[in-house]
């Protein structure tokens, strides 16, 4: 019963979400995008675009530049060549405001980085209070209004390691959120997951997806890339290789590259 109260809680309807967020979404265009480290050539042109309130999942082989192309769209790494736009922000120009662009992009990665020493409420107000000015009262009653959208809000006055590694990424889920961010960024956010907390992570996520959020998610779940993508990239050594609609990529991919990668993803221990 305890594990359907959890689930519960972490899915709860979008508006809840909205009313918390009242998102306004940004959408993000990718062309020729080149990447390289050295004489390693990571990203090798990349065209991509997501729609303001449209979910992309990004899949694909371990190395084949997946979290390279999420780190350059928030310019985290700093592209050789092509233009990357978010919302009304020219991420690839010389004078973009780096502060502010970066203010709009929520990232959530593999491991959570959450402040070990502070709760969970504090880890989701450091950040609006020093970087938004928000007072104490103002950004708690954000943070507890995110964290409720998570299912998390009991578990405010807890600190991270009295947390299940889903519990620790939904507070990270949320954490993201209180910056009003209006494009969400994940980064394989359930790959370091004991498989029965992944469920909540993925629950948040589409709850959120329903409320309109635009998200890039890099994943392995195929199930849920299936369920809540409005479409599937696949992506292998830099280029994009093919797109379209989940029901096409996932369920009948054309391109052997992607076949392959699907075969392997989806039947580990066919030959
Ligand atoms: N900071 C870096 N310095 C040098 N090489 C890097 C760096 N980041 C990534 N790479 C290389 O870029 C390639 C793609 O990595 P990555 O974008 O992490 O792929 P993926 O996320 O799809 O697994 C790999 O060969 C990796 O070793
Ligand atoms: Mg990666």
């Amino acid at each position: 019963m305890s594990q359907n109260q959890t689930t519960d809680a972490a899915t709860q309807g979008a508006d809840q979400f909205q009313a918390a967020g009242a998102y306004s979404a940004a959408g993000v265009t990718i062309s020729g995008l080149h990447k390289s480290f050295g004489d390693n050539e990571v990203l090798k042109g990349i065209d991509m675009e997501v729609a303001p309130g449209e979910v992309v999942c990004l899949i694909g082989a371990s190395g084949s530049g997946k979290s390279t192309l999420l780190r350059c769209v928030n310019r985290l790494e700093n592209p050789n060549a092509g233009t990357i736009t978010v919302g009304e922000h020219e991420a690839t120009h010389p004078d973009v405001n780096l502060d502010a662009m970066r203010r709009q992009i929520g990232m959530v990665f593999q491991q959570f980085n959450l402040f070990p020493h502070l709760s969970v409420l504090e880890n989701c107000t450091i950040t609006p209070r020093r970087v938004l000015g928000q007072s104490k009262a103002e950004a708690e009653a954000e943070a507890l209004a995110q964290l409720d959208t998570v299912g998390l809000k009991h578990l405010s006055d807890r600190r991270p390691d009295q947390l299940s590694g889903g519990q620790q990424q939904r507070v990270a889920i949320a954490r993201a959120l209180t910056m009003k961010p209006q494009l969400m960024l994940f980064d394989e956010p359930t790959s370091a997951l004991d498989p029965e907390t992944v469920g909540d992570v993925l629950a948040s996520m589409r709850k959120l997806a329903e409320a309109g959020m635009t998200m890039l998610v890099v994943t392995h779940e195929m199930g849920f890339a299936r369920e809540v993508a409005d479409r599937v990239v696949f992506m292998d050594q830099g280029l994009v290789v093919e797109e379209g609609p989940a029901t096409e990529v996932i369920g009948s991919p054309q391109q052997p590259r992607t076949q392959d990668f699907l075969r392997r993803v989806l039947n580990p221990l066919a030959e």
